[in-house]
């Protein structure tokens, strides 16, 4: 196949099953997030650039190696969304929507990496954020949301990292001290450390660098200096987790790449996704609504990767997969009433097919697995006779006789209903 006919490197393509795994993922995390009091917030695909360079951080790598920026026909910077965070508080400052609140989202972001297992360049977010609620046990709530998203999903492997990064008051001393030792080791650090040293020298936590990784591991942990009052708001955190039975790991040097944050850092990874093991991440963001000019609101959220959520799931089982009923006519004079039931199966919501074109039964039967149907219900002469149809379970291979006035209810049953 031509070039032109192949998707761009990084982009996938859902088709069934897994566009049928996708939805249900979303779903749970619609459900999840909706019990827990969010409502929806859909925001568009692209934002002026500026948005990204002012919150997401001129210093993180998302935003100056990852952005798909562009000028439009009018000469405007604007990029693809790497990320839900920046455009959501855009979206309720611009809309002056209440405060405080309680939104989720669904959908792509863009990011130009390197491609791999997990790491697509067109990915799916599920996020949520919070904006106008202080209090640790919103930080609880929240990782909490995420945590039951993953364990509904019956990905068991999973662990939550947890950290503090404080506040303006603890922050300014940390990074002084953090320079201090990082400048005693200029020499070992590769250069981009070097210029996060300068910069943002937070950062260099990030660093995948072997030396560096050698050198910081000696360095001062940004959650190893903070002021008593963040030190009491992440003890708080981290008894009610206790409290609730959440288990988690303590992790002094979890910085996340975004700049926005502050206090409570978090993310949950998995020991299935190799390299790029993070499940999904999130945290405080108490002075992003003051710096995009709105009032002194604190803020915090988390987005889960829709991509690695899938890659971490157990393998569908089959009766998870097979969802539709077949309709198997024995004979050409037997259509209409094959039509007739497989009118009543779509009218009571069971999803239902019919194979116009095979003649043959053995076709039909074959059409029903390709069609990935759970069961083929059976209209023969000597059945309709006696008022009864045969419903044959494909996943079992069990085989009865079910009277015309059962047959949809036992067809539901057997196939679930539409999601
Ligand atoms: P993030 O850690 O940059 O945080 O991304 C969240 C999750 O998105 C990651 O943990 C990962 O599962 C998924 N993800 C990121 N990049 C890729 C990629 N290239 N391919 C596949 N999956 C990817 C944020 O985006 C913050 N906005 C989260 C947040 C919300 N913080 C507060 N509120």
């Amino acid at each position: 196949m031509s070039a032109r006919h192949s998707r761009p490197k990084g982009t996938q393509d859902f088709l069934p099953p897994d566009s049928g795994r996708k939805r249900r993922v979303e779903e749970v995390f619609r459900r999840l997030a909706e019990n827990a009091g969010f409502q929806e917030v859909v925001i568009p695909t692209f934002e002026h650039l500026e948005l990204y360079v002012k919150s997401s951080g001129d210093t993180s790598d998302i935003v100056t190696k990852e952005m798909y920026s562009f000028k439009d026909r009018a000469g405007r910077d604007l990029t693809l969304r790497p990320e839900g965070t920046p455009g959501v508080v855009r979206a309720v400052l611009e809309n002056r929507y209440r405060m405080p609140c309680r939104l989720y989202y669904a959908g792509p972001c863009f990011r130009y990496g390197r491609p791999q297992r997990g790491r697509f360049r067109e990915f799916n977010q599920l996020g949520v954020e919070v904006l106008g609620e202080a209090s640790p046990r919103t930080d609880v709530e929240v990782i909490r949301l995420g945590d039951q998203f993953f364990a509904e999903l019956g990905i068991s492997d999973r662990t939550i990292q947890l950290n503090s990064i404080g506040c303006r008051n603890c922050r300014p001393d940390y990074r002084a001290k953090l320079v201090s030792f990082l400048a005693g080791h200029r020499t070992e650090l590769c250069d981009e450390c070097r210029v996060r040293l300068e910069r943002n020298p937070m950062r260099a936590f990030d660093c995948k660098n072997a030396d560096c990784q050698s050198v910081l591991a000696g360095a001062p942990a940004p959650g190893g200096n903070l002021c008593p009052e963040c030190e009491g708001l992440l003890r708080l955190v981290r008894q009610d987790l206790e409290g609730q039975g959440v288990a988690y790991t303590l992790n002094d040097r979890l910085v996340r790449g975004l700049d926005y944050y502050n206090r409570t850092t978090f993310e949950y990874t998995s020991g299935k996704l190799g390299a790029q093991d993070s499940l999904g991440g999130g945290g405080r963001y108490d002075y992003l609504v003051e710096e995009f000019g709105g009032p002194s609101v604190p803020g915090i959220g988390f987005a889960l990767g829709l991509e690695r959520t899938m890659l971490a799931m157990p393998a569908s089982t089959p009766e998870e997969r097979r969802k539709s009923a077949y309709v198997v006519w024995l004979s050409e004079g037997l259509l209409d009433e094959a039509r007739k039931l497989l009118e009543r199966l779509r009218t009571a919501g069971v999803p239902a097919q019919i194979d116009y074109d095979a003649r043959r039964v053995k076709h039909q039967f074959k059409s029903a697995d390709t069609a990935s149907a759970r069961c083929c219900v059976v209209v023969g002469e000597d059945e309709l006779a006696k008022g009864v149809y045969s419903l044959k379970d494909l996943v079992t291979g069990e085989q009865t006789e079910v009277s015309s006035g059962e047959i949809v209810e036992r067809v539901r049953r057997l196939v679930g209903t539409r999601i």
